[in-house]
């Protein structure tokens, strides 16, 4: 689209201060509004939302914990558009529920049945509630509002029918009692970063999916300690573990069984029991948010972990695409697909975008980052051709397909870096570098105890439990931002130079341990999560997700006009270490921020979380999603409002009700500017 640039200082708005409050606060001259909050109805027979816990027909409403969220423009007739800035579609991810022992507790009357066996009706309302939805959002005069009666509106839900493709469908082990081909499996879970393709498609990163099931007390000796057993440890299954949830318990139906993963039955390949099910969930998924008649897809090729988002480098016509993408628990890694297919740019308005997504996203390079204490990294292939790989010692693979279903173990192969929980990935459009926030890790120590523990290295080099770095070294609770630059292949490069953008950190620690970056008070934050670049006014959009600094602000919002990877200093951070002497880590720290180059933006209400971020081309309406406020409530408190750690969005003025909802809001700018200038 052709969108005229306007005069103005981008960053010139008021910094806002850090907040407990329980509202969305915005910098002076702007205005955020709730349009579309968990339980609100999506088609025109839906009753209203009641928000007492009565409500049922959740595969008819906005689902649970919104995340990430992209944009898709509609013109006035109805049709995909990327020049709209009054009508489009937002893709929302549904990721979780707030719970504190399995029942979700706000979308039942009395908090639900944190027993088992958990009712069927129960578990029929949280199975869709978790998934995506596309919504029809439209500007009417100045007001934004979403449309209760589109025809686009949609939804996903954990277990609806999609579409496995590449390497992985039809293996043997996709095989289930559901698609006894291995072609098909059910449902999106855990929805967590989302990414859009450059040909106009929704994609979304299934994060904490092993989590809701569960296997039995013998099911490594039922599998005879198979090499399926090491797979499913290595992605946290371990028999006799609990399911988040409990929802095998809900009955004998399918739709419940199958979080039931162990070996039942005495098929040789898994088609009479769900043994295999938990290798259809961990992928990044690809919809068409415009045709309600296609099923989704998932892209195995690019790799089974915790996604979080997908981030596209910037196609070059006749050169692969890379699309970048993390793994988001304590000690995994950074990754990056590149296509076999060259880019065409034509199939940047392809008709049928699942068909191009056939073309780029089923076959092509997994690759997983080595970083490196000279500021350079590589890329390692993960293919039966290295032979860290067809020799691993722990787990024999099979194929691409295999590797494909256990990337984890894959990079484990060849010596991947462990890394502080990489969440969101973007690619800044000035210059193609490529920004990961690593949110956090308890796992850092520079003395470690058991195997889960790893001395900080070079690109996750800070290890001080304590805050304000005096006197503890276990953990790097604030995280940081890595950037990336590609080495002269671009999309296709095998090597990288890269530093780290920002040191998160509260404004009061220790400069030369902690605060590394120098932030102030008006830039100080914990847990960088959500990550992405405006492609109106290439501000870096940062949210927190944070557990660390909650005791002086709620979870916030952020922007920042960065640099370029080596703008900034190496640093060396000298750790005294337990039986004497010292652990010295070097690593390069990006050009300090300024009061002109990051800001904070917004901080959201109590005990929330700030993810997912969507935009008009025009830079001039911005979607944000507040995530689980008030998740912090005691669940026996569910009868008594007053108890609610939060009210939002009801205190707003938004549904009925009192008890806390997530919700997408947008944001304006009340002289009619782009959001962040
Ligand atoms: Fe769903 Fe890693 O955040
Ligand atoms: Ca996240
Ligand atoms: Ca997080
Ligand atoms: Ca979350």
């Amino acid at each position: 689209p052709v969108v005229t640039t306007p005069v103005e200082k981008l960053l010139g708005f008021t910094a806002v201060a850090k907040s407990l409050a329980d509202v969305v606060v915005v910098p002076a001259g702007y205005t955020a509004t709730a349009i579309y909050a968990l339980g609100d109805p999506l088609t025109a027979a839906t009753p209203a939302y009641k928000n007492d816990g009565t409500d049922t027909d959740f595969e008819n409403r906005a689902g649970d914990h919104h995340d990430g969220m992209e944009w898709f423009g509609l013109s006035a007739d109805g049709k995909p558009s990327a020049s709209s800035v009054e009508r489009g579609l937002l893709g929302v991810n549904h990721e979780a529920t707030t719970d504190q022992t399995r029942s979700s507790f706000f979308i039942h009357a009395n908090g639900g049945t944190s027993t088992l066996p958990r009712p069927a009706v129960e578990v029929d309302k949280e199975t869709a509630l978790h998934g995506v939805s596309f919504v029809e959002v439209r500007k009417t005069g100045s007001k934004w509002e979403y449309v209760k009666d589109s025809s686009f509106n949609r939804r996903f839900t954990c277990l609806t029918d999609m579409e496995l493709s590449g390497p992985v469908r039809g293996n043997a082990l996709a095989v289930t009692k559901y698609s006894g081909n291995g072609q098909k499996t059910r449902g999106t879970l855990n929805n967590c970063g989302t990414g859009k393709t450059p040909w106009n498609s929704f994609l979304t990163g299934e994060e904490n999916w092993a989590g809701y099931f569960t296997r039995g007390a013998a099911d490594d000796a039922a599998r005879a300690s198979d090499k399926s057993v090491v797979a499913l440890k290595r992605y946290g299954s371990s028999q006799g573990g609990n399911s988040r949830h409990g929802w095998e318990t809900g009955g004998t139906d399918d739709k419940y069984a199958r979080w039931n993963i162990s070996k039942l039955g005495t098929s040789a390949n898994g088609s009479d029991d769900y043994r295999n099910e938990m290798n259809g969930m961990g992928y990044i998924v690809e919809m068409d948010a415009y045709d309600k008649t296609k099923l989704a897809k998932k892209r195995t090729a690019l790799g089974r972990f915790a996604h979080e988002s997908a981030a596209f480098g910037k196609p070059v016509a006749g050169k692969p695409l890379a699309v970048y993408m993390g793994d988001d628990s304590r000690n995994e890694y950074i990754y990056k697909f590149v296509s076999t297919a060259n880019w065409d740019a034509a199939d940047a308005t392809s008709s049928n975008v699942l068909a191009t997504g056939d073309k780029y996203l089923d076959s092509g390079k997994l690759f997983v980052a080595q970083f490196s204490a000279d500021g350079s990294g590589k890329w390692v292939e993960l293919s039966m051709s290295n032979p860290l790989i067809a020799n691993f010692a722990t787990y024999k693979f099979a194929d691409q397909a295999d590797i494909c279903v256990n990337a984890r173990l894959a990079a484990d192969a060849v010596g991947a870096t462990k890394m502080d929980r990489p969440e969101w990935c973007s690619t800044n459009p000035a210059n193609g570098e490529i920004y990961y926030s690593l949110t956090n890790n308890s796992n850092r120590n520079v003395d470690p105890t058991g195997s889960s523990q790893l001395v900080p290295d070079s690109a996750n080099p800070r290890a001080y439990t304590d805050m304000k770095g005096t006197t503890a070294q276990n953990g790097n609770p604030n995280g940081h931002i890595l950037r990336m630059k590609e080495g002269a292949d671009g999309s296709a490069a095998l090597v990288f130079t890269w530093d780290v953008y920002l040191f998160a950190a509260e404004a009061s620690a220790d400069a030369g341990k902690i605060n590394l970056s120098s932030l102030t008070n008006d830039q100080d934050m914990s847990s960088p999560d959500g990550l992405a670049f405006s492609p109106a006014t290439g501000i870096c959009w940062i949210q927190t997700d944070d557990g660390a600094y909650t005791d002086v602000t709620n979870c916030m919002m952020l922007a920042g006009l960065p640099g370029q990877v080596g703008d900034g200093a190496k640093v060396t951070l000298s750790y005294p270490k337990k039986e004497g002497g010292t652990l010295d880590v070097s690593t390069y720290v990006g050009k300090k921020p300024t009061a002109d180059t990051l800001k904070r933006f917004l901080v959201g209400p109590v005990a929330c979380e700030l993810t997912g971020i969507a935009e008009t081309p025009d830079g001039k309406a911005l979607f944000v999603n507040i995530q689980h406020p008030g998740e912090t409530t005691a669940m026996a408190n569910i009868a008594d409002p007053s108890k609610y750690t939060s009210q939002w969005p009801s205190n707003a003025g938004y549904g009925a009700g009192k008890r806390p909802r997530s919700a997408t809001i947008v944001i304006t700018k009340n002289d009619g500017g782009r959001i962040g200038s």
